[in-house]
């Protein structure tokens, strides 16, 4: 019979809150771009909780924050964490749930049970919102499963145009190293996280054992027209670049909804120039973020999505229409065996548990691709994320970091 860990909920809800503070926007936001002094100081605190654990601490050539509890035996180590950065304003739980629950998790079995057989590392990834470099979601991971090309750094560039490499050596980082990242000695990675949607909610059930999750594409789309006076210029001779916007919105997501769940489709940033009442506009520039669990429905879905976009150039010659397509992780499904150890280590804690798939991205879709991973869902209030209104209950924290504590010891010890 496994022995009941338990963790104290009040201990996680003052880490959540002082990591919270770091970023802190609004009453309940969090404004923590990568690599601003918001995240180095975030960063720090990482590290210096992962030091008070006696774990060995270090930053990679990314600036991925590592601590380490050392095991008596050599070979692969048992990994787990999540990511620091924000979105711009996101929640206080969303990535700092699964680097809290891991320090939590690994401190807890420390203080119980010793020295692992296997090493167990904490991570908190550099970067996976995007939010402050579009096209870079899940660059930390990139980094450390070795898919980042160091060419990336001086073609990604920043929403105000800085190159990575310049964002980089800003926190004092050399893009040139970015190579030395690469993990090769990870056997499993674990990732604890808020779910982020309304299921374990709604069917008032403790943790989600994620066996799945979604790929995404996300379309910059711009289109360019004629600024002219909103009030003098009639309406036959425009070029409203709008007229073009407002035709492809609609048409993605009525495509979305038609096809039914699990699509999703979202146009989450509209820039207008110049942006005046009364000046016809010049220039749009949209995202559309389509996503899909399946590849067969992403594909479905994207080549849709990308008919509409030729469709509408081609209604409306008068005016330049272009895109772009980055994709932003494959469909991924967990390692079997993980969600298998997850889901006993729920049962042997007394924890509800249901298997299910992630409709949001994170960064274990890409450490999938080269070591055993799987996910720990909590549940999050209204089903909502991504939103200063983010919430779960410490107790609901603490019942999740319970399970991953479980099932690193299952893992290293
Ligand atoms: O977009 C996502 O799903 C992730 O939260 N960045
Ligand atoms: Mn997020
Ligand atoms: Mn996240």
């Amino acid at each position: 019979m496994a022995e009941i860990l338990t963790i104290d909920p009040a201990l996680v809800e003052r880490y959540i809150m002082t990591l919270a503070q770091h970023g802190a926007c609004g009453e309940t936001g969090v404004c923590r771009a990568a690599y601003t002094p918001a995240w180095v100081a975030a960063q720090q605190q990482v590290a210096d909780w992962c030091a008070e654990a006696g774990l060995t601490v270090w930053r990679d050539a990314v600036g991925n924050q590592w601590g380490r509890l050392a095991g008596t035996e050599a070979g692969p180590v048992i990994a787990t964490g999540s990511h620091i950065d924000s979105q711009l304003p996101g929640g206080r739980y969303d990535g700092a749930l699964g680097i809290i629950g891991g320090i939590i998790a690994v401190r807890a079995l420390k203080e119980r049970y010793g020295s692992p057989r296997r090493s167990l590392d904490v991570v908190s990834f550099c970067q996976e919102e995007g939010s402050r470099l579009p096209g870079a979601n899940l660059l930390a991971s990139r980094a450390i499963v070795g898919t980042l090309a160091t060419e990336e750094a001086d073609t990604l560039r920043s929403y105000d145009g800085e190159t990575f490499r310049e964002v980089l050596a800003s926190v004092g980082l050399d893009a040139d190293r970015i190579g030395e990242a690469v993990r090769d000695d990870i056997d499993t990675f674990l990732e604890l996280h808020i779910e982020q949607g309304p299921i374990l909610e709604h069917e008032r059930i403790a943790v989600g054992v994620v066996e799945a999750i979604t790929g995404s594409r996300t379309y910059t789309v711009t289109i360019t027209g004629r600024a002219d006076h909103g009030g003098a210029c009639p309406m036959d001779l425009r070029r409203d670049p709008l007229v073009a916007a407002a035709a492809i919105i609609g048409e993605v997501l009525a495509t979305a909804s038609s096809m039914g769940r699990p699509a999703v489709t979202t146009v989450g940033r509209l820039l207008v120039e110049p942006n005046y009442p009364a000046i016809v506009p010049e220039r749009i520039v949209l995202t559309v973020n389509a996503r899909h669990p399946e590849l067969a429905g992403g594909r479905a879905l994207f080549a849709r999505h990308e008919a509409t976009f030729a469709t509408v150039a081609a209604a409306n010659p008068q005016l330049g229409l272009t895109w772009t397509g980055t994709d932003g992780g494959e469909p991924t499904v967990c390692d079997p065996g993980t969600v298998r150890l997850l889901a006993a280590s729920a049962h042997d804690q007394g924890v509800t548990a249901k298997i299910m798939p992630s409709g949001a991205l994170h960064d274990c879709q890409i450490m999938a691709q080269r070591y055993k991973a799987a996910m720990l869902f909590v549940p999050s209030k209204d089903g909502r994320s991504h939103t200063p209104d983010e919430y779960t209950a410490p107790e609901e924290l603490a019942a999740g970091i319970q399970v991953l504590a479980a099932a690193l010891h299952r893992l290293a010890y």
